[in-house]
């Protein structure tokens, strides 16, 4: 597998998911975003809606208190989908071919349409236990391509762009964990044809917290 480093504790695996593996992920999250408990735009914290339609398995995300709950009080009230096993197994495996550990125990599957973006932003709710032992966020690109936004520890630090194409992995973990990182776009009719999607979804595997 290609394995690019990009930052410390931070790499980029184009192509990790061939296009059999992706098609069957891309009709696993279409069912889940138009499914019982479908997916939703949420309304952050400051009244903002944010420009992604969301679904968290496992666990819930609350964009109004930034925390995570197993229903969705922010929104409908209904139980956050449980995590499929098979979701768990390929966020394990992508985050050892980088050397690293995760038992991921949610994922938030987001679809970003033709004006998707997302702004720039930490992902520090999971517990400081572990987040301190630095287990890794796994992210999944399927479909469009999105121009991503790498940064430091700092907002203001310098950022770097890469382009997460349709079978990417992106794992951010260790030193790297608490960087800063958005979705500035994405490049619409750049998802593969086979794959018959307008759009295009991603997954972070998260560890809720860090057991001894
Ligand atoms: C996120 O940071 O939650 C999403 C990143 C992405 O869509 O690539
Ligand atoms: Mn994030």
């Amino acid at each position: 597998m290609n394995v690019v480093e990009v930052a410390p504790g931070a790499f980029h695996l184009p192509r990790a998911l061939s296009l059999d593996r992706q098609r069957a992920l891309v009709d696993r999250c279409r069912a889940l975003v138009d499914g019982e408990v479908p997916a939703y735009v949420p309304v952050v914290r400051g009244g903002g809606k944010m420009h992604v339609r969301m679904l968290c398995l496992g666990r819930h995300w609350n964009g109004q208190r930034y925390a995570y709950e197993p229903t969705r009080t922010d929104f409908d009230g209904l139980p956050a989908p449980a995590l499929p096993e098979h979701f768990r197994a390929l966020a394990r495996t992508c985050a050892e071919s980088v050397g690293m550990t995760l038992d991921a125990d949610l994922c938030i599957l987001n679809f970003y349409d033709g004006d998707g973006r997302m702004g720039l932003h930490q992902d520090k709710d999971e517990t400081p236990a572990s987040i301190a032992a630095g287990l890794p966020v796994v992210s999944i690109s399927l479909g469009d391509t999105a121009r991503f936004l790498f940064g430091g520890l700092k907002r203001r630090d310098p950022v770097q762009t890469l382009l997460l194409e349709s079978g990417d992995a992106f794992i951010f973990g260790g030193a790297a964990r608490l960087r800063y990182h958005g979705v500035s776009r994405t490049i619409p009719g750049t998802a593969p044809a086979e794959l018959a999607l307008a759009g295009r979804f991603n997954l972070t595997f998260r560890q809720y917290d860090h057991k001894n």
